[in-house]
């Protein structure tokens, strides 16, 4: 394992007790200062011997390999792409589809390092609030790692295969009166009184693991550095992870500049957004959030105030796509390169059509957009946007009918 400690974002104070998630001096939001000495005498290629994955980059990782609990995350292919980058006029557009992880999204980064470090301290009982792909993820670790396994989730606006999955990993779902932001601060409670181990992006070992996302990005480039990377934004961990990785690469010496970190909220779920117009370091809480992009569906983001450091650092951006834009962007994924996302991935793509527009991002810019979650999580946004099935005779006439229409 890499030496490491926990210190305190805000006020930098270590923190010692490995169960709570915020400082307890000052209540600020908790973050790993990896020691990167050992990897300072190393080079990218050193690390390509093992298999492409989050575990290729425990230098990186504060957790011991020893405890790992794997399922094989990670390792998810970066598409150069053709069409779409046309239809949406970007040259240079690549997709890195996350939802080709075990459980279907990006969080299965976040949980093999959680789940592992939760492991390391003995933990029996884990739980998490979710939008639903976190709990998913969670649900699978835990059963892998034999452990009991608790997901808080805003009842009925969670999308169904996420649902399912937490279901059938053996989690105890429970079905919150209260939408995500309510379902966080219960799920909290719980872990401030030590009822179980919280999982959710507040505890700082989950980001960790979704640095990996970088990490990997700039292998499959071979360390050509992208102009902008693009993320859709809701609890805002994830753009974080990112970051950090990013500025981890910088301090090791692989890379030299930093791309543009992009922010990509949905219009009726938008604090983040809203604050970096205003340009300011904080946000104020939505109380309503509304959106069909379920998973980012969050009016009150923990790590927002970390989401915006990134993107002010990098020299990025965040901006807002509507329903229609985002649905436009996932017809465009699934018709034009045949990659089928759920809808708050699709968002990072409807956000580069954007930013283009605007003449934020320009045609020629090299863009990683990261499609976080696979479109069978939420069937019916796909189904209720799609023409529905045309009933058809048992007959080659009805069959070259239809065909012909
Ligand atoms: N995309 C998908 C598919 C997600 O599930 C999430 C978050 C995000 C993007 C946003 O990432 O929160 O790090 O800014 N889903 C969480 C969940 C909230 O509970 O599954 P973020």
């Amino acid at each position: 394992m890499a030496a490491h400690k926990v210190i305190c974002w805000d006020c930098g104070a270590e923190v010692e007790d490995p169960f709570v998630n915020t400082c307890p001096r000052c209540g600020g939001l908790l973050t790993v200062k990896m020691d990167l000495e050992k990897v300072k005498e190393m080079k990218p290629e050193d690390l390509r011997k093992t298999q492409i994955g989050v575990w290729r980059y425990a230098p990186f990782m504060p957790v011991d390999p020893a405890h790992k609990v794997s399922i094989q995350e990670g390792g998810t292919p970066l598409y150069s792409t053709q069409a779409l980058g046309e239809a949406i006029g970007c040259k240079n557009a690549f997709v890195k589809f996350e939802g080709l992880n075990p459980t279907g999204s990006f969080k299965d980064r976040g949980m093999t390092i959680g789940v592992s470090h939760a492991k390391e301290l003995g933990a029996t009982t884990v739980g998490c609030a979710s939008t639903g792909n976190t709990s998913a993820a969670l649900a699978a670790y835990a059963a892998k790692a034999g452990m009991k396994c608790a997901v808080f989730l805003p009842d009925g606006n969670v999308a169904m295969g996420k649902l399912a999955q937490a279901l059938f990993f053996g989690a105890k779902v429970l079905a919150i009166d209260g939408n995500f932001d309510d379902a966080l601060a219960l799920a909290r409670k719980m872990a401030d009184e030590r009822k179980l181990y919280l999982l959710n992006s507040i505890n700082p070992y989950r980001p960790e693991g979704q640095k990996s996302v970088l990490f990997e990005i700039m292998d499959q480039l071979n360390y050509d550095i992208p102009d902008r990377i693009i993320l859709p934004v809701g609890n805002a961990a994830n753009i974080w992870a990112v970051y950090k990785a990013c500025m981890e690469l910088k301090e090791v010496g692989w890379i030299d500049k930093v791309p543009m970190l992009t922010g990509i909220q949905a219009a009726g779920s938008a604090p983040v957004a809203r604050a970096f117009a205003a340009k300011e370091a904080n946000f104020e809480p939505e109380r309503n959030p509304e959106t069909i992009a379920t998973a980012i569906r969050i009016g009150n983001p923990v790590s927002g105030r970390k989401a915006l450091k990134a993107m002010y650092d990098t020299g990025g951006y965040c901006t807002t796509v509507t329903d229609q834009e985002i649905i436009a962007a996932q017809q465009l994924l699934g018709r034009k390169e045949g990659v089928c996302v759920e809808p708050a991935s699709a968002a990072s793509v409807a956000g580069l059509k954007k930013l283009i527009e605007l003449g934020v991002a320009d045609k020629d810019e090299r863009v990683v957009c990261i499609c976080t979650g696979n479109g069978l999580k939420d069937p019916n946004a796909i189904i209720d946007n799609c023409a529905p099935p045309v009933k058809c005779k048992n007959s080659i006439e009805d069959v070259e009918r239809i065909l012909s229409q």
